[in-house]
């Protein structure tokens, strides 16, 4: 009974109720999955318990702790870039598209994931991935970053990482981005706007960016629309747009990361991010 209320509440609560409201104003966006990785549990465990990837991320986990990016300021939790690095570097991806840089904590691990592969897989041109944000995350004037505690800005701490050849930075609203960008990409990580109007738009136009086999990782997606922590925080946004986004393409479904095998935040090891994946 519990659950149910707790169920009931979290739905009926106000944000969530205006975020619903505000996403059925929205024009229907058909979108195909087909190019979507057909991705198993099964699969994920083994990509997240992988042995090899464990002693990669022990040699560079001890460099990324040096570099001292503040947790808790919005970027993502150690926990996750782990999640994100053991991704990346499992599908072998070539190419990445993040939407939502703000101060680096998912950039700089997609980026020396990426680096990794196209080392191994003797690619030397250059960026090979594009982080867009809505602020110039890196204004040198107005220095973003120091109010959110970080000691760089973004692009710096990729100099300092050796990947500045890797990235490039756009400073543009997500959806104008993404509606007339050229490029494609193996890995897409949505993690901008949490609002589920802009999910729900942005979601179809990674869909036509992803290359055959690709993924699309989302950031702060609450199943059930459930608090995934003790602290009671919920975002509804992206579950809304997922929720209306499978009512209308059958082909594409969830897949929660869960708990991960190493902790995230708040004596956990739950997180909050997921993978849209093609269903067969
Ligand atoms: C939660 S933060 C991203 C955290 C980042 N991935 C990290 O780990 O450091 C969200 C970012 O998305 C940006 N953003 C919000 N709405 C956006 C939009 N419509 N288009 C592009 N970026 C947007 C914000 O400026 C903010 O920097």
């Amino acid at each position: 009974l519990l659950q149910t209320l707790k169920k009931i509440f979290a739905i009926v609560n106000n944000k969530t109720l205006s975020e619903a409201r505000r996403l059925e104003t929205i024009e229907t966006n058909f979108s195909k999955a087909d190019n979507l990785r057909n991705l198993s549990l099964t699969d994920l465990l083994f990509f997240l318990n992988s042995d090899k990837l464990s002693q990669e991320w022990g040699r560079i986990s001890h460099g990324i702790q040096e570099l001292k990016l503040p947790e808790s300021t919005g970027g993502i939790n150690p926990g996750d870039q782990r999640a994100i690095f053991y991704l990346t570097r499992a599908i072998n991806a070539n190419s990445v598209l993040e939407i939502g840089s703000h101060i680096g904590c998912s950039t700089i691990i997609l980026a020396l994931a990426l680096e990794q592969n196209l080392k191994e897989n003797k690619i030397d041109a250059l960026n090979r991935m594009t982080s867009v944000d809505i602020k110039d995350v890196n204004d040198p004037i107005r220095q973003p970053w120091k109010a959110f505690d970080s000691p760089h800005s973004p692009k710096k701490i990729l100099e300092l990482i050796g990947c500045d050849w890797v990235v490039e930075f756009v400073t543009e609203d997500s959806l104008s981005f993404l509606s007339k960008c050229q490029k494609t990409f193996d890995f897409i990580f949505l993690d901008g706007s949490h609002l589920a109007g802009v999910v729900y738009q942005e979601t179809p136009h990674a869909l036509r960016l992803l290359n055959p086999g690709g993924l699309i990782l989302l950031h702060d997606y609450f199943p059930d629309n459930q608090p995934l922590w003790s602290n009671g925080y919920l975002i509804s946004g992206p579950y809304l747009a997922v929720e209306r986004l499978k009512q209308e393409n059958l082909n594409l479904d969830i897949l929660p990361l869960g708990d991960l095998p190493w902790p995230t935040k708040l004596d956990s090891h739950k997180t909050s991010l997921a993978l849209l994946i093609r269903k067969i």
